[in-house]
Parts: structure tokens; C-alpha cells; sequence
């Protein structure tokens, strides 16, 4: 991979998905394409990006799903789920007096482990019969999203949670190895989730508003440009007073205005 490759290879990155690799990106960038290279039986790069920019129908899904970094796990920033039981459920079943209706999105939801966190979370604090909640999870990696969809795990991912939520909502598939057994999420958390494909720099297909946005370690890749646009995208689509979670080495200062700090990483949109 020469320096003019990867630097094609950024601008598409930035173009297509708001990612911004920088140079201590080059390795990992190198190694992951590669393997597309291999199994497209070419021989380098510059033949890569020539059939890229020649047939972008066929392989700018898979360029996409190799440069995207997919790190979650069950629970995690564990603060976030405990704010989300004890304030905002609670909020909610209190502000929602007229509608049963509760929509929260989990946006760059990867593998899908933070929507069936907060699936769980959801389906302990509200009554079931009495609340239409829904959450809509999103990537633009192809792949995570048939994964989250699948709701299958290894027992290496289910180990760290609590084990009487993991009896609750999860059943073992019989598969198993010296760390345990493989898990599927049950229907009760299943059914409260839908997994769609979606660019967050592309345009957004929801109708509705949401009460609750988590967007989690998906703008540490972002500029400041493009994180700026996005949370003002999120304040017109969220609920008044709704809130915004993000990862823990993002923030909003000097990005936007529109949200009040409420916790660590919590957000609350004030206008
Ligand atoms: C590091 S994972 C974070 C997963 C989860 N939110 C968490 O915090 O555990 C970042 C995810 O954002 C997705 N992503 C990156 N850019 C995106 C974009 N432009 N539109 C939608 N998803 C994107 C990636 O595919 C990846 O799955």
C-alpha cells in the first residue's frame, strides 16, 4: 500500500462514512483491506481502489465493513443503563400520561450488544402491557447488523453479565466450549428491538421523534464538522427534553449547544 493509496483509501473513508483515519490508522487499514484483496484473488492496492471506484455497487459495502471499528460489549459504560432506570424510565412513565408510546434509538449499535442492554433494561423497568416501546438499532456495517439481528453470543461476550439477567433473557444453543455455552436472546427482548441499516451522514427514513438517542463511540471518528451537524440532527429528532448518550472520550463542549450536561456522558436537550 503506498502513501498515495492510503490517502485515497482516507478521503473514501471520510466521503462514505465520516470516519477520519488518521496515520496510526495506516496498519490496521493495510491489514483488513488486504484480506479483501486476497479474497478478490487481485494482486494490490492500486487494482483494489481502480475496481472500487469502477464498481462501487459491488464492493464499497464490503470497503465500508472492513475500515469500521466494531469494539462494544453487554452493559457497557454500565453508569448509562443505571441513568436509564433510574431517571429516565421513571420520567417517562411519569411525562407520558396521554401516549403509551416510548421510542429510543441506539445509533452505530454495532454487534448489538447496547440495544439488547437497553432492551433488558427497558423490559425490567416498564410494564409490558401497558407501554409500546420500541428501539430501533442502526449501522452501516452490513455485517454487525446481521449479528445483532441473530441475537446469538459467545459465552466469552455473555460471561461478564449479571448472571440472573443472562438466565432471564438469554437461552443457551447447546453449543459449548470450555468458557460456557453459546446464548441467543430470548423473544421478550428480541421483539422490543429492530435492526436497520442506516448511514448516519445519509439521510434519516424516521418518521417519529425519540425520547432517548445512545450514540456511543461512533463520533471519536468523526470531525468536529461532522459531529457538530449530527447532534443538531439529533436535537430535531429527539423529544423535548429528550436525552443523548455518548461514549466516554467524547463530549459535546464546543461542538453544540443544544444539550445541558445531566451525568457523566448524559446529555439532555434544552432547545
Ligand atoms: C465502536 S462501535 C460502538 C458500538 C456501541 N455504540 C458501543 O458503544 O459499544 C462504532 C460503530 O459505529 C458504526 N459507524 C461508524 N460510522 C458510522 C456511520 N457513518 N453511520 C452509521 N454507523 C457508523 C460502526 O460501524 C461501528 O459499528
Amino acid at each position: 500500500m503506498t502513501d498515495q493509496d492510503f490517502e485515497t483509501i482516507k478521503i473514501l473513508a471520510k466521503q462514505r462514512t465520516g470516519i477520519e483515519l488518521g496515520e496510526h490508522k495506516k496498519e490496521m487499514i493495510y491489514s483488513r483491506i488486504v484480506r479483501r484483496i486476497r479474497a478478490l484473488g487481485m494482486s494490490d492496492f492500486r487494482r483494489y481502489l481502480q475496481y472500487l471506484d469502477e464498481s462501487p455497487e459491488a464492493e464499497l459495502t464490503n470497503f465500508i465493513n472492513s475500515i469500521t471499528t466494531n469494539l462494544t460489549s453487554f452493559f457497557r459504560e454500565s453508569h448509562h443503563f443505571d441513568f436509564l432506570e433510574s431517571t429516565v424510565i421513571p420520567e417517562l412513565i411519569k411525562k407520558k400520561k396521554g401516549s403509551n408510546r416510548i421510542r429510543i434509538w441506539s445509533a452505530g449499535c454495532s454487534t448489538g450488544e447496547e440495544p439488547y442492554s437497553i432492551a433488558m433494561t427497558l423490559h425490567k423497568g416498564l410494564n409490558k402491557d401497558r407501554w409500546n416501546a420500541k428501539i430501533l438499532a442502526t449501522d452501516l456495517d452490513t455485517n454487525v447488523l446481521a449479528h445483532g439481528r441473530a441475537g446469538v453470543y459467545s459465552a466469552e461476550r455473555i460471561g461478564n453479565m449479571n448472571p440472573d439477567l443472562v438466565k432471564k433473557y438469554f437461552t443457551g444453543i447447546g453449543d459449548r466450549n470450555a468458557s460456557g455455552e453459546t446464548m441467543e436472546a430470548k423473544d421478550s427482548i428480541k421483539q422490543l428491538i429492530t435492526f436497520n441499516s442506516l448511514n448516519l451522514l445519509g439521510d434519516w427514513p424516521m418518521k417519529g421523534k425519540f425520547d432517548v438517542i445512545f450514540c456511543r463511540n461512533v463520533v471519536i471518528y468523526f470531525s468536529k464538522d461532522t459531529q457538530r451537524e449530527l447532534f443538531d440532527r439529533y436535537a430535531n429528532i429527539l423529544e423535548p427534553n429528550g436525552y443523548l448518550f455518548i461514549g466516554h472520550s467524547e463530549s459535546l463542549h464546543g461542538v453544540t449547544k443544544r444539550f445541558e450536561s445531566v451525568g457523566r456522558t448524559i446529555y439532555r436537550k434544552v432547545a
